[in-house]
């Protein structure tokens, strides 16, 4: 097991579940959750986002295909004193939510081109041969889950501007965020409203 730190804070994470890297931290920075707000956090991995979005006082649902996800979200949720303003649901996207809607997606998706056949791990960053299998998926559906924002971490290597044209023609809004620069890419935040 691993252990990270986000400003101070501890968080656990197993092996073969997502270590928090600079795409987490973007979305952790920039990301704003109001008392009682509906969260979503979809693909929780060691369940980060959950816990400071509890912390904020949201209300939150946390789903991941990776099961290893529920327990490891337990235990930093239970490290942090919020366990019981999140729920976890195993699942694909919004399968386990059908039927619900949230005030704020939050999503850090598996978005490196590269085929990944290895679950759970490879699970965690391949977005199929384009990048995009999962982003284009999520961008389809989430105008019929969201009430008010979501915030979403992208590449500039998984067609970016792919990501603008989608959530456009699903009648909602972006703002760039915040963005960082590495050897090898660029990462984005951003925040789409309804
Ligand atoms: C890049 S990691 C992000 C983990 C965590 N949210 C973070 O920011 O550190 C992507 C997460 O999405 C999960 N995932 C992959 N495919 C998924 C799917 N179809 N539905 C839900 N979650 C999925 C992975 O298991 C992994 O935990």
């Amino acid at each position: 097991m691993d252990v990270i730190y986000y400003n101070g804070r501890r968080f656990y994470v197993f092996e073969e579940v997502y270590k928090p890297a600079e795409d987490t931290f973007l979305l952790a920075d920039n990301m704003v959750i109001r008392p009682s707000e509906k969260v979503l956090d979809l693909g929780t991995g060691c369940g980060i986002l959950a816990v400071l979005s509890a912390l904020m006082e949201g209300e939150v649902t946390a789903t991941d295909v990776n099961p290893l996800a529920e327990r490891n979200l337990r235990m930093n949720s239970e490290l942090h004193s919020v366990a019981d303003r999140i729920i976890f649901k195993l699942g694909d996207l919004f399968e386990p939510v059908k039927r619900e809607k949230f005030d704020v997606i939050l999503f850090n998706p598996p978005y490196l081109p590269v085929e990944e056949d290895n679950i759970p791990v490879g699970a965690a960053w391949s977005g199929g041969s384009s990048g995009r299998t999962l982003l284009d998926r999520f961008l389809s559906d989430l105008d019929r889950y969201l009430l008010r924002r979501a915030y979403m971490v992208q590449s500039s290597l998984s067609k970016p501007e792919e990501t603008y044209r989608m959530i456009e023609e699903s009648g909602l809004e972006y703002v760039v965020l915040d963005r960082a620069s590495f050897f090898y890419e660029k990462i984005e935040v951003l925040e789409i409203r309804v």
